[in-house]
């Protein structure tokens, strides 16, 4: 984040594995959102086994938890520098799929959400309670095993994870940062629907941040609204987010629509090139996504009015809307105004306040 006055958030690409995030200072980092590769999927074994040769040796021994295990030493040593990375009182989200399989012969679950949960908690991470992302099939092959006849059938795993944990305790606040936090405030209704266990991004318009030319990660690219959302729910605006497992830039878009800075790291320096390409042409697209924030506030209010014959007590500062509870009043919206690559690895963001102008509001 640059010291200027106008409003401005910087995203840094890094190609190399995230196993080692040296170049990121202790406590230089407010938030973590990230997808692993998921240990045990078959589209990923050929990376794993590039990247751990005791992954390779089990796979091809046909050893299942030999396998899974050496996947995940490799993540542990990411979560690692993820607890070193964040500032005390910072989350880690991580997006996580179990995966079922047979290796040798043998079907079985693999736990990738509990197996993570204990290598966190062992690092020092409080668990918080995670979210059920709904991911239903109606693929017609989804019941696996002995159809219809007792008792060979399995359940087929409709929804993935996103693990939330904190370093420590809560985070606290100085008094700058706590205007930053209260300028960073999320609607009432929106707390009523994103702090809910259970998600389900149906009908939301799906990897907002992975526009063409990612076709490896066909499946794998997590929706925009996902990051959004637990960006806007644990940083405040011009906080840092980090994405080890950067993939298509997901949450780098995420972050700029949210006025977070960024860092993105991707062992595959092909996707860092085409982010840094793509996202400056998303100007539009990111600003499409915050108008439906206001354009939903702005529906929820004329329901209030229609249900409750009122408005509701507060009005917001900035906006000049009405908002259900005091802690609404100081929230503030930036559109988008441009993207700039300062170079290679690098994107800046410049921003406008949803009333027109550019934002002076320092920010550290
Ligand atoms: C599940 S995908 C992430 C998708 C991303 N959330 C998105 O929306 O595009 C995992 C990514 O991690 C990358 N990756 C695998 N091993 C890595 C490592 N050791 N360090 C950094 N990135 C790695 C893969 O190339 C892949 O792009």
């Amino acid at each position: 984040m640059e010291k200027t006055n106008s409003f401005t958030t910087e995203h840094q690409l890094r190609v190399h594995s995230a196993e080692d995030l040296s170049g990121l200072a202790d406590g230089s980092v407010d938030l973590v959102v990230t997808s692993p590769p998921y240990p045990m999927i078959e589209m990923w074994d050929e990376s794993f086994s590039r990247q751990s040769p005791e992954a390779a040796r089990a796979l091809e021994a046909a050893d299942g938890p030999a396998a899974f295990e050496a996947m995940h030493l490799l993540l542990d040593r990411v979560w690692g520098e993820c607890y070193r990375v964040l500032l005390p009182g910072g989350f880690a989200c991580i997006n996580i799929g179990d995966a079922t399989r047979s290796v040798g012969g043998g079907f079985r679950l693999y736990s990738n959400h509990s197996r993570i949960t204990g290598a966190c908690e062992a690092l020092g991470f409080q668990s918080l309670p995670p979210i059920h992302w709904r991911k239903q099939t109606n693929a017609p092959n989804k019941f696996m095993g002995s159809g219809m006849l007792p008792a060979g059938a399995y359940v087929t795993l409709e929804h993935e994870y996103i693990l939330i944990f904190r370093k420590g305790d809560k985070r606290k606040f100085d008094p700058l940062e706590a205007e930053r936090r209260r300028r960073s405030a999320f609607f009432w209704e929106e707390r009523n629907r994103w702090f809910s266990d259970v998600w389900d991004f149906k009908g939301s318009r799906q990897a907002l941040g992975a526009p063409g030319g990612f076709s490896r990660l066909r499946g794998a690219v997590f929706p925009f609204e996902l990051a959004y959302r637990l960006i806007l729910m644990y940083s405040l605006e011009g906080d840092r987010v980090l994405d080890p497992f950067m993939g298509t830039g997901t949450t780098v878009a995420a972050a700029m629509a949210a006025g977070r800075s960024s860092v993105g790291v991707e062992i595959d320096a092909s996707f860092s090139e085409k982010v840094v390409e793509l996202l400056p042409k998303r100007v539009s697209v990111l600003n499409d996504r915050i108008s439906e924030r206001l354009e939903g506030h702005r529906e929820f209010l004329r329901s209030y009015r229609e249900k409750k014959g009122r408005e509701p007590a507060y009005q917001n500062r900035h906006h000049h809307f009405a908002v259900v509870t005091r802690q609404e009043t100081e929230l503030r919206i930036y559109f988008v105004d441009s993207i700039e690559k300062i170079d290679e690895g690098r994107l800046r963001t410049t921003y406008r306040t949803a009333n027109g102008g550019q934002n002076q509001l320092p920010l550290p």
